[in-house]
Parts: structure tokens; C-alpha cells; sequence
């Protein structure tokens, strides 16, 4: 039998001052604009079906739409991932903002942030998720900030320039409009999905050209953009329980030679190097193999060993027509705790397993710390040949340098 909670809700005011000292506490919050904004902000009228516990809770998602197979499309984000956001951001009262994926509460710390000045747009392709931020909005108390629907892949043309464009969707690339729609000195925070894996990206105009760079990154989950601009993702099969996913058109997935080469016996290869600060590996790896898939195994796989517990949560492969390489880890004391490694299967696995590892050397010796990448999108036809690991899209390419 379950036990019925009758413990009362607690105060939102306190809960709103728990928030945000463990906001600071948890890096979320570095800068007082920000507090004031969380501090200030009533978060649980933009759930209100939500517990209040659960709208203020630092790491926790609340659902607002599904689709029919319960695949989230609306969600009023985390408070953490929020904060840090609007940290990348950094928005100065005055500014004029555009939010692309709306839900109210973010668009309410945005007013608060550009203050009476300053003015704050907010859009979404969902009526039912506009038409709730709407409501929230007013009875909030932010009835200012203006409410679009529309999709987000062509902006707000009206409201433009923007000082601030922020994204609250994985988005695959950046288009035109974005770009064209920041001022001089503006700047866009985008949740950037490369290769499954996805980064909260501030961007600022590349000095060095008309594209964009990045000032600092952070990983970020978010639900996917839909409309003109939703992500050109291929996925392969493997059998029960093992899939691949790739967004690059130049990778090859062949889900039936692939699954025979689980098969084969694998190779092992450590790299004698540290495995630690995964997300920053992950991301090295993701942008730096020369065919780059994720690999997702279910629990049953995992414990049946045809493939690591790495690809619970997908993991960065390498793979050719017949051949694939993830990576693995291992406790060793003499790397610190974890050495990184690799599994390998196929007639190609030692090529494979050669390219992976030699990059997990490179990684720990030479970039191993946080914010190691810079991003550059440039817009535009990709130039050819494509720089090297240059990630291709629809409205231009991306690029990353390591240091
Ligand atoms: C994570 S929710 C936004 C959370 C919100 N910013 C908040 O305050 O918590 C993502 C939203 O993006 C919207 N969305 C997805 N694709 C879009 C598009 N192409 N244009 C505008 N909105 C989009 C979804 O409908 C969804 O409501």
C-alpha cells in the first residue's frame, strides 16, 4: 500500500529562498541580477498543476505537453539549467529579447532582468503551451511581455534587432533569421544538439567574419524544436535494445552489418589516460571522430554483456560499413580513479579501435578541463572541401577548436 503524503505544502516563499541560496551554492546563479530575478519571480503559478515542491525543485523538469506516444514536446524547464542560461546570457536592463519556446516563467525572469525599459518576446508554435504562458503571465503580474504563436525558425521579424535571442529548444542549426535578427553586439543562447548530445551555447557575431562564436558552453537537455527547423536525425536498429543515431549525412549505418559485428568476439584497448569530466570527453569525442554515431543500449543488453553499461545513456561510436568502437572505463588507481577505454567489434575493429583511443590520449593530455572548446558557426554554403570535423547543416556548419 502506498502512504498518503499528508504533510502540508510548504510556503513558495520559502521555498523560492531555498531555491536560490542552493542555486548559488550549485554554481546555477553567479550574478545578483539573477537572484533578484529567481528570487522574485512567483515559479509555481507557472505550474499550477504542479506541486509546489516539485516547481521549485533546482533539477526537476514539469510536464506540459505530450504527444501521443509520450514523447515530451512542452515541459517548463529546470530551475539549474534555466539560471545558467540566463547566466550565459547576460542581459542588462534595457535590452530587448526574444525567447524561442515559450511557458512563461523564463520569459517572467527575462522581464525582470531587462526591468521596466527593457522588452521581452516570447514565442512558441503550440497554441495550448502560448495560450497557458499567456494566462500564467497575466496572473503573474508580467502582462508586458508579449506572447507570439508562431514557429521560431523565421524569429520575431517585427520586434528585431534583438539584444538577446535565447533558445529553449534543442535546435539542430542556427538560420538565418537568428542571426539576422541580433543587433551589433548581441548575443544568442542556443541548446545546440551535435550528434545526440546537446550544449547550452552562447554565441556572440565572430569578429573575424559574418558568422558566430562561442563565449561558453554548458551541457543542457531539452525537449526537441519542431517545425521547419525540427533536427534530420538517421537511426539505425541494431537489435532489441541497441539503436545508433547519427545527424551526420556522412556516416554510414548499416544496422544489419553492424549487428553481426556485436557478434564477433571485441577487442579491448585501454588508453592508460583518465577518464573523468565525461560531458567534456564526450563532447571532444563527438566532434573530433572521423564518423561519429551515438550508441544506446537498453539495461537487458548491458547485463546480458553484449554491450558496456557506457551506452545506457548513449555514448559517442565510431563506426565504418561493418565495423563499430565506443568507449569504456575501468577503475585504476594509477589515472586517478577511471581510465578511459574502448571496445571494439568487426573486421575493422583494430583500425577503429587505433583512431578512438589515440583521441582519448589526445584529450587527456592536451585539453582536459572545462571549456576547452570554442564553437564557430559559420553561415552560408559549406565551403569546400568541408574543414575537418566540421559539422554540416542546412543553414551553414559548425565548427570546434580545442585549447
Ligand atoms: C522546454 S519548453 C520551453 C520552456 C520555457 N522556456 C520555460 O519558461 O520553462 C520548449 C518549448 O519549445 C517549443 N517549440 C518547439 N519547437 C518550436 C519552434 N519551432 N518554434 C517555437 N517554439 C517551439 C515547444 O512547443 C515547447 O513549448
Amino acid at each position: 500500500m502506498t502512504a498518503i503524503d499528508d504533510s502540508p505544502a510548504r510556503d513558495p516563499d520559502a521555498l523560492r529562498a531555498d531555491m536560490v541560496r542552493a542555486l548559488r551554492d550549485q554554481d546555477g546563479i553567479n550574478s545578483e541580477p539573477v537572484a533578484a530575478a529567481f528570487a522574485t519571480v512567483p515559479r509555481h503559478r507557472f505550474a499550477p498543476d504542479a506541486p509546489v515542491e516539485v516547481a521549485y525543485d533546482l533539477h526537476r523538469t514539469v510536464p506540459v505537453k505530450k504527444d501521443e506516444n509520450g514523447l515530451e514536446l512542452s515541459v517548463m524547464s529546470a530551475a539549474h539549467l534555466q539560471a545558467v542560461m540566463l547566466e550565459q546570457a547576460g542581459i542588462e536592463p534595457g535590452m530587448k529579447v526574444l525567447e524561442i519556446g515559450s511557458g512563461g516563467v523564463n520569459a517572467a525572469y527575462l522581464q525582470e532582468l531587462v526591468g521596466k525599459q527593457g522588452e521581452v518576446t516570447t514565442v512558441d508554435i503550440d497554441r495550448d503551451v502560448i495560450d497557458q504562458a499567456r494566462r500564467c503571465l497575466d496572473d503573474a503580474g508580467y502582462p508586458q511581455v508579449r506572447t507570439v504563436l508562431a514557429d521560431g525558425e523565421s524569429g520575431v521579424p517585427g520586434g528585431a534587432p534583438y539584444d538577446r535571442i535565447m533558445v529553449t529548444a534543442a535546435a539542430w542549426d542556427i538560420p538565418p533569421s537568428w542571426i539576422r535578427g541580433l543587433t551589433a553586439a548581441g548575443r544568442l543562447v542556443v541548446p545546440l544538439t551535435l550528434c545526440g548530445t546537446t550544449r547550452s551555447i552562447a554565441f556572440d557575431r565572430d569578429p573575424d567574419g559574418d558568422g558566430l562564436v562561442s563565449r561558453s558552453y554548458s551541457l543542457a537537455r531539452f525537449v526537441p524544436m519542431q517545425g521547419e527547423g525540427a533536427a534530420e536525425e538517421r537511426k539505425a536498429m541494431l537489435r532489441e535494445g541497441v539503436a545508433l543515431q547519427t545527424d551526420e549525412v556522412r556516416v554510414p549505418l548499416n544496422g544489419q552489418a553492424l549487428n553481426r559485428a556485436l557478434d564477433t568476439p571485441r577487442l579491448e584497448r585501454w588508453s592508460g589516460a583518465a577518464y573523468d569530466l565525461p560531458d567534456e570527453l564526450e563532447l571532444y569525442l563527438t566532434l573530433n571522430l572521423s564518423s561519429p554515431a551515438r550508441l544506446h543500449a537498453s539495461n537487458d543488453v548491458v547485463e546480458c554483456g553484449v554491450v558496456e553499461a557506457s551506452a545506457l545513456f548513449g555514448v559517442p561510436a565510431l563506426v565504418s560499413e561493418d565495423s563499430i568502437a565506443y568507449r569504456t572505463r575501468r577503475e585504476n588507481e594509477d589515472t586517478g580513479g577511471f581510465e578511459s577505454g574502448v571496445i571494439a567489434h568487426g573486421p575493422g575493429a583494430e583500425a577503429l579501435a587505433d583512431e578512438y583511443v589515440a583521441l582519448l590520449r589526445r584529450w587527456a593530455h592536451d585539453h582536459r578541463h572545462r571549456g576547452a572548446a570554442t564553437f564557430r558557426y559559420l553561415p552560408g554554403p559549406a565551403p569546400t572541401p568541408l574543414p575537418q570535423n566540421a559539422v554540416l547543416r542546412r543553414h551553414g556548419i559548425v565548427t570546434a577548436t580545442w585549447h
